[in-house]
């Protein structure tokens, strides 16, 4: 079991199946979870289930959170607009490392219809490996909410 605050998922209907793999993924791994929903496969707007992340995250209550919806872009447009959030929408394994190094993205944000499960799962693993490098690039991520 990992140390630390669980991390908050959420989907809506066009990733609710690959939000299930990766809850399995994750909690295989010793993670902890909440699932924020969707519980189903029922059609959902993405809106309510990136605010209800965006908004765990922006308070402080959680401070990783995933999120995914059939491209990424809707939930990565709602989740950017809280303060404190940086979302980063990723596609590849190299952005994922450089959203942490750089941005400290505090939520990563996957598109179920664009991604396969096991190129998902690599993303996830080195987004959450990835430590925040600070220095400059702390001064630089400081002015966002300025
Ligand atoms: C749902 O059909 C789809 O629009 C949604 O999952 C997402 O891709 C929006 O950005």
């Amino acid at each position: 079991m990992k140390t630390g605050k669980p991390i908050i998922i959420g989907c809506d209907h066009a990733a609710y199946e690959l939000k299930e793999k990766i809850k399995v993924y994750l909690t295989d791994k010793g993670y902890r979870l909440e699932d924020a929903g969707t519980k189903s496969q029922a059609s959902v707007n993405y809106v309510d289930f990136g605010k209800k992340v965006a908004r765990a995250v922006s308070i402080g209550q959680y401070s990783k959170g995933i999120l995914l919806c059939g491209t990424g872009l809707g939930m990565s447009m709602v989740a950017n607009r809280f303060v404190n959030v940086r979302a980063a929408l990723c596609s590849d394994v190299f952005g994922a490392k450089m959203s942490r190094l750089h941005n400290d993205a505090n939520i990563l944000v996957l598109g179920g219809r664009v991604l396969g499960d096991i190129l998902a799962f690599e993303i996830i693993q080195t987004w959450l490996d990835t430590m925040f490098e600070g220095g400059r690039h702390l001064e630089r991520i400081q002015t966002i909410d300025n």
